[in-house]
């Protein structure tokens, strides 16, 4: 299977709902995604979409979020949602959309990203529970499914408290 990822482009918008309403089985996500696409911190670099020859099979989304903190500023993106069309799932399209935005994210000069997810998923990216940093989830979340991972060694050094995401997510 040829898999190509890339940025989102303006025609790619009706492919990239139809895999989050089918991957999700709910138009939540796909709405979300609308409705950011929307903001001004909007970046289609970090909007990437897996592809085969005939359609989009797959994508992930980083937004930017801001940590609630005393004095450090971090540049810090949050991962949701990602989705893989479900007859396609199992076959790394999702680990290769998150490598690949990882890299995005931090050539793009962001610093940590922010997952609230499979905590079995993410770990296998460096994914760590938010909450070592004291970094908290303005969702209610278990512990170990609101993740951190820093973009370079030491980036979250002395960044913890509240993340604040665009109000879009409170719909979610
Ligand atoms: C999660 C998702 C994007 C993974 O895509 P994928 O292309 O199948 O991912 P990969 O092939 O890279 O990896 C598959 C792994 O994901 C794991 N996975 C999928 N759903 C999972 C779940 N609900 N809980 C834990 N692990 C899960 C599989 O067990 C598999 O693990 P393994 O490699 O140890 O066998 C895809 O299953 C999907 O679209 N799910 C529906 C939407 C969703 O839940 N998105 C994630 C929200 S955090």
């Amino acid at each position: 299977m040829n898999i190509n990822l890339r940025p989102e482009q303006a025609e790619d918008y009706q492919g990239i709902t139809r895999v989050n309403d089918v991957a999700f089985k709910r138009k939540a996500e796909g709405k979300l995604i609308e409705e950011l696409r929307k903001a001004d911190e909007f970046n289609s670099n970090l909007s990437i979409v897996a592809e085969t020859e005939a359609e989009v099979i797959g994508h992930i989304l980083f937004t930017p979020v801001s940590i609630k903190n005393k004095g450090h500023h971090n540049k810090s993106l949050a991962l949701a949602p990602v989705a893989v069309l479900p007859e396609f799932q199992k076959r790394s399209v999702g680990k290769l959309l998150v490598i690949f935005g990882l890299q995005i994210a931090k050539e793009s000069g962001y610093e940590s990203v922010i997952v609230l997810g499979y905590p079995s998923y993410y770990s296998k990216f460096g994914f760590k529970r938010a909450s070592r940093w004291g970094i908290k989830s303005p969702f209610p979340a278990p512990d170990e499914a609101f993740m951190a991972i820093e973009l370079f060694p030491g980036s979250l050094d002395g960044i913890s408290g509240q993340v604040i995401f665009p109000p879009a997510f409170d719909n979610v």
